[in-house]
């Protein structure tokens, strides 16, 4: 008779999962491919940190929990994140009773006591600022990119981007019929912070006349030559996307609170208002305002966001499995991999005033305003050919 297998006494290994800064769609995504990966692949157990690295702050470790299968059902197409998030928490300068002090020991004790042996951080530029910081004091880290605003290097797409312009092109198809019907400019304020991307996509895919990215500054009277250009050629209405980190030829972005001088606490918004008055300034239309705001960080994933963002989750399982730590997982090309977190923080992904895309808007009629006339040729081109 064949001897009786003993059961084995290795307790199964045990990682958290954080999602940081700004919520954005497919979190739940991720979070749902994490736990399925490591429980169905590799038996592990999961843990998840309550409101992003907050949850480290908490007493007696009640911001850190186990998730299992259940608490994963269903969350896949919901915005959002299960877990809680908080762009206010900088562990490295915890602010107490009118003292700062540098809280990020915790992180590494806590996951000593709880036997966490790795961490996977879901976040933007801030949280893998912070997570590089953490690698590099031994905590093993994986990241995983989201943001809608696009803006993180290394991977060439973020989760929650898709998501966000989709939500933004709806605006602009929307405001499009009414603008038509009355005659009138509409300017469509959109997110990005200091990135054009979610302004750049949306104005192309919703056939914007006008796009004002933080990348390229605008002149407003080159802006209200190209409206006044369309009302002579018979179309009196134009649609004006304007990036929130949008700036004036010589001038600073708008912001709604603080100088941009404190990352966590300043917010941008309201350059629209501006921009929506330099051209009553100059010409004798009637422009709306729309600042669309956190309607485009919420609501359910798109299709590819749910896709990309499942992708990434059980890519960051595979790279605790393979013990990687302070990378990122990225998208390249078609391909997901890992790159280090530092490569992806050491500089903002920007729109390439230059690029590809760009141009192709500028074919397209669109103008950016462009201080720098970088518009101009296409401006002359159209004039030559009896365009709008
Ligand atoms: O980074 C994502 C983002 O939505 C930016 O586009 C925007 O400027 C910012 O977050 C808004 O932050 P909050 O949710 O704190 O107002």
């Amino acid at each position: 008779m064949a001897p009786k297998k003993t059961p084995s006494r290795r307790e199964p290994r045990r990682i958290a999962v954080l999602t940081g800064g700004g919520d954005c769609p497919g979190l739940n995504a991720v979070i749902r491919a994490v736990v399925k990966t490591a429980e169905n692949e590799h038996g592990w157990h999961v843990f998840g940190v309550r409101d992003g690295f907050e949850g480290f702050l908490v007493a007696a470790d009640r911001g850190i929990s186990r998730l299992d299968r259940r608490d994963i059902a269903g969350i896949l197409p919901q915005g959002g994140t299960i877990l809680g998030a908080s762009n206010r928490c900088n562990l490295f300068a915890v602010e107490r009773k009118g003292r700062v002090t540098d809280e990020s020991w915790r992180v590494a004790d806590t996951m000593a006591r709880l036997r966490l042996d790795a961490l996977i951080t879901i976040g933007g530029e801030g949280t893998h600022k912070a997570a590089a910081r953490l690698a590099a004091t031994g905590v093993r880290v994986v990241g995983v990119p989201k943001t809608i605003d696009n803006d993180l290097g290394g991977t060439d797409v973020t989760f929650g981007f898709d998501t966000a312009v989709g939500v933004a092109t709806e605006a602009v198809d929307r405001l499009h019929s009414t603008a038509a019907s009355h005659h009138r400019v509409m300017c469509v304020e959109v997110m990005g912070r200091h990135a054009g991307w979610i302004a750049l996509h949306a104005g192309l895919a919703g056939g914007a006349d006008a796009i004002l990215l933080p990348e390229i500054p605008y002149d407003p009277d080159r802006l209200a030559t190209r409206i006044a250009s369309r009302v002579r050629h018979g179309r009196r209405f134009s649609i004006v996307v304007v990036a929130e980190g949008a700036k004036r030829a010589g001038g600073a972005p708008v912001f709604r609170r603080g100088k941009g001088e404190d990352p966590i606490l300043d917010r941008l918004g309201g350059v629209s208002l501006l921009v929506a008055k330099e051209i009553e300034e100059r010409l004798a239309v009637s422009v709306r305002t729309t600042v669309l705001g956190h309607v485009q960080r919420g609501g359910s994933p798109s299709a590819a966001d749910r896709v990309l963002a499942s992708r990434f989750g059980v890519r960051a399982v595979r790279a605790v499995a393979d013990g990687e730590s302070g990378v990122m997982v990225a998208l390249r090309g078609t391909d997901v991999t890992t790159v280090p977190i530092e490569e992806a923080v050491a500089t903002l992904k920007t729109v390439d005033p230059a690029g590809e895309l760009v141009r192709a808007a500028r074919h397209l009629g669109i103008t950016f305003g462009a201080a720098d006339g970088s518009d101009d040729a296409h401006t002359a081109a159209r004039r030559r050919h009896g365009a709008p």
